[in-house]
């Protein structure tokens, strides 16, 4: 996310004095997409035991060449294609489309607005549909997805990695898209933007957040893909939706906030919720799904919402706990004000004069796609912060774990095992394996090695002394226990990936993206407090083997790999996987150790079935500053073996972010995100920035829209031979 609504990368320079290996290297290798594979990632690869690197250098040039298969690796069939860099004469980004390699066609499939169920009306390019409208179309600004496939629901093939029967109509012509909405534009959700506040406009936002999910399909006479806006499956979830709320942390007292009826004109007081209940998912950034056929959305930046204007709360009765409240809004960077203006209208988000309902945000929650009347779950198992995504392994003894990051600087990399086995058979059994379970933090020792670190009450402090009365407390203070037991503070932790298990390959494998961090190593050093009274994001930690580079400006991706092959090991194995960067510029702490194309600020990131890694980037996009050889956002697809190589697939329009990534079981349709463009746009001109996707022949002019992009190569193959 980028938006103005939110929280800045402050990607100030601040370059190193000391000159490391990786700097060396990049002197001597400058030329654009020529690269290296660094000393140091060879190490810590023999550490992992699939290397085939030898010697300190080793030169690569990917963009020329397909990729070969290898282990667990199916090989990238396709050429790069150029960045989309600004044209200095116009001061705009060269193309503001989705482009793809030559044999591919990128196709607009549905954008925020469209109808996706009975009764919803088209989309207006005037903006001036209200709550009510937007209830039924498909939100603004999507993120993380998943595909669900129709006829019948999805099972789990732990050798495959895959779902379904791989070919064949079914299943891969027909499914249920679910789709994360991460925020708003109120500059182009509404005709005159947001300076002025009503309790209409709120509702509308709020509208526009949370899930949709569309059902679509593929025209069997070769029309591609549309959605059913008539489906019974489609539905909005949204940030007043009713919720469950589930496992260690329902029902207690810090979870019991106001109750209010909400209403399109305002929110009334009528009581104190149960802490069983919650209303609203918000700014879902990315997800996951379960084995079982659910999909999982997270909580990323729901602090923003709230405001607490005068840094006190209301006393709650029975309630002794108001500075340890009023810390923990700290903790979790709960502003003064809000950009989104809510708590003005909606006192549900006064976290003053309702201090426990940022206590119901935070958390991965649980929808059923194929259930249209389910009610979400909030599980409170799974640890509350900044959720990014949540992706799963099933060891080979059919244990469960959720990798997951924290997404803001200086935070935590987590996971989630499971106490009771996956039942492959009986999937009645499974529905509240999400319940009951150890949640771990991860601490990156400068070895090469790491441990996970249980979060579990009565352990390693977290006791009353020390404000943790229960383990229900230990998970809405999350953050404050991952603290007082000494986790890595990392790179900002953005989406987790989990390296099928194909081909060969038996490890479980984790990667996940580490986006940057202006604050890295810079002074006066500084980190999070022991004992949780930290402000979120405020510390200046110093270097450390697993976040290398001072004021990481271009991010990188660390991976691990569990010890013994088991989701329920303490101790792993870890190495970088790339340091992103410029390799045209020659700074200290700038060029990067990326073997094959340029990139810079990876966020999404996915295994296909085939062993392929697909990254997404989530940087200004504008190609100005650091971003002047790398242009807009993209997504790259990338070789998990060595020699890596990392070859650039899809650039994005102007200013926009790529995320949300998946394909049909067969894996010859993708469906990727494009999100906010238009991003600096004004009320009077929304469309002065990017013209997307009317530019792309998609929709009336005038406004752009954040919308789901599907990918297919021409001759009906799969994405990336
Ligand atoms: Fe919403 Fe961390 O990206
Ligand atoms: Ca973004
Ligand atoms: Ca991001
Ligand atoms: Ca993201």
């Amino acid at each position: 996310m980028k938006g103005h609504l939110h929280p800045k990368n402050n990607t100030t320079l601040n370059p190193s004095g000391n000159e490391s290996i990786l700097d060396v290297i990049g002197r001597v290798s400058m030329k654009r997409r020529r690269f290296v594979v660094t000393a140091a990632s060879t190490s810590i690869l023999a550490v992992l035991g699939d290397t085939t690197v030898s010697g300190l250098l080793q030169t690569a040039t990917a963009s020329t060449s397909t990729v070969p298969a290898g282990l667990g690796f199916a090989g990238i069939g396709f050429q790069s294609i150029e960045p989309n860099l600004r044209n200095p004469a116009t001061g705009l980004l060269e193309k503001d489309l989705v482009t793809v390699p030559p044999g591919y066609t990128a196709r607009i499939l549905s954008a925020w607005g469209d109808p996706i169920m009975p009764g919803a009306p088209d989309w207006l390019p005037d903006a001036s549909q209200g709550a009510a409208a937007q209830e039924k179309q498909v939100g603004m600004h999507h993120d993380g997805m998943h595909f669900f496939p129709l006829p019948g629901r999805s099972y789990y093939n732990r050798t495959s990695g895959l779902d379904v029967p791989v070919e064949g109509r079914a299943y891969n012509n027909k499914g249920l898209l679910c789709v994360n909405h991460e925020y708003t534009q109120e500059t182009i959700l509404h005709p005159d933007g947001n300076t002025v506040m009503t309790i209409e406009k709120a509702r509308k936002s709020q509208a526009a957040h949370g899930v949709s999910i569309q059902e679509i399909s593929k025209d069997r006479f070769g029309g591609g893909w549309s959605v059913d806006r008539n489906s019974r499956y489609g539905r909005r979830i949204t940030a007043n939706t009713e919720m469950r709320v589930s496992g260690p942390a329902a029902g207690d007292a810090l979870m019991r906030s106001k109750k209010f009826s909400i209403q399109p004109n305002g929110s009334i007081e009528i009581g104190v919720n149960d802490g069983f209940t919650a209303y609203g998912t918000l700014n879902n950034c990315a997800h996951g799904a379960t084995p079982w056929g659910t999909y999982l959305t997270c909580e990323e930046n729901w602090n923003v919402y709230f405001a607490n204007p005068s840094g006190d709360i209301e006393s709650v009765p029975g309630l002794d706990q108001k500075l340890e409240i009023i810390s923990g809004q700290s903790r979790y960077g709960i502003p003064t004000s809000s950009g989104y203006k809510w708590p003005e209208v909606d006192p549900r988000f006064n976290a003053s004069t309702n201090p426990l309902e940022p206590h119901l945000f935070g958390w991965v929650v649980e929808i059923d796609p194929y259930e249209p009347n389910s009610r979400p779950v909030k599980r409170t198992s799974m640890g509350r912060f900044k959720h990014e995504s949540a992706q799963y392994v099933v060891d080979d003894n059919n244990r469960l774990a959720y990798y997951m990051g924290d997404d803001e600087r200086n935070e935590y990399i987590y996971k989630f095992v499971c106490s009771r086995t996956y039942d492959t058979k009986v999937r009645a059994n499974n529905r509240d394996l999400l319940d009951h379970g150890t949640l771990y933090v991860a601490k990156f020792n400068d070895n090469g090695t790491g441990e996970w670190l249980p979060l579990v009450w009565g352990q390693r402090g977290l006791t009353p002394e020390n404000g943790f009365n229960n383990q229900a407390e230990v998970l809405i203070k999350t953050r404050q226990a991952a603290d007082r037991v000494g986790a890595t503070m990392m790179d900002r932790p953005e989406w987790v990936a989990v390296r099928p298990r194909i081909r060969g390959f038996n490890e479980v494998e984790v990667y996940c993206t580490l986006t940057n961090n202006s604050r890295r190593g810079t002074t006066p050093a500084s980190v999070n407090n022991p004992d949780g009274t930290t402000s979120g994001g405020s510390a200046r930690p110093p270097v450390d083997a697993a976040n290398p580079r001072q004021d990481n400006r271009y991010g990188h991706i660390i991976r691990w790999r569990e010890t013994g092959r088991s989701v329920a090991a303490t101790t792993f194995n870890w190495d970088i996987f790339v340091q992103a960067g410029d390799s045209q510029r020659t700074e200290p702490n700038l060029v990067g150790d990326i073997n094959g194309d340029d990139f810079s600020s990876p966020d999404g990131l996915w295994f296909d079935y085939y062993g392929r890694l697909w990254i997404q980037t989530d940087h200004s996009g504008n190609g100005q500053g650091d971003l002047v050889n790398i242009g807009s956002n993209t997504m790259l697809c990338a070789n998990p073996n060595s020699p890596r190589q990392v070859k650039l697939f899809l650039t994005s329009p102007t200013r926009c972010e790529v995320t949300g990534v998946i394909t049909t079981p067969d894996h010859r349709t993708m469906f990727i995100n494009i999100q906010h463009p238009g991003e600096g746009s004004t009320p009077a001109a929304p469309d002065s920035v990017s013209k997307w996707p009317h530019s792309q022949g998609y929709g009336p002019s005038g406004r752009p829209r954040s919308a789901t992009v599907v990918i297919t190569k021409n001759d009906g193959g799969i994405i990336g031979t």
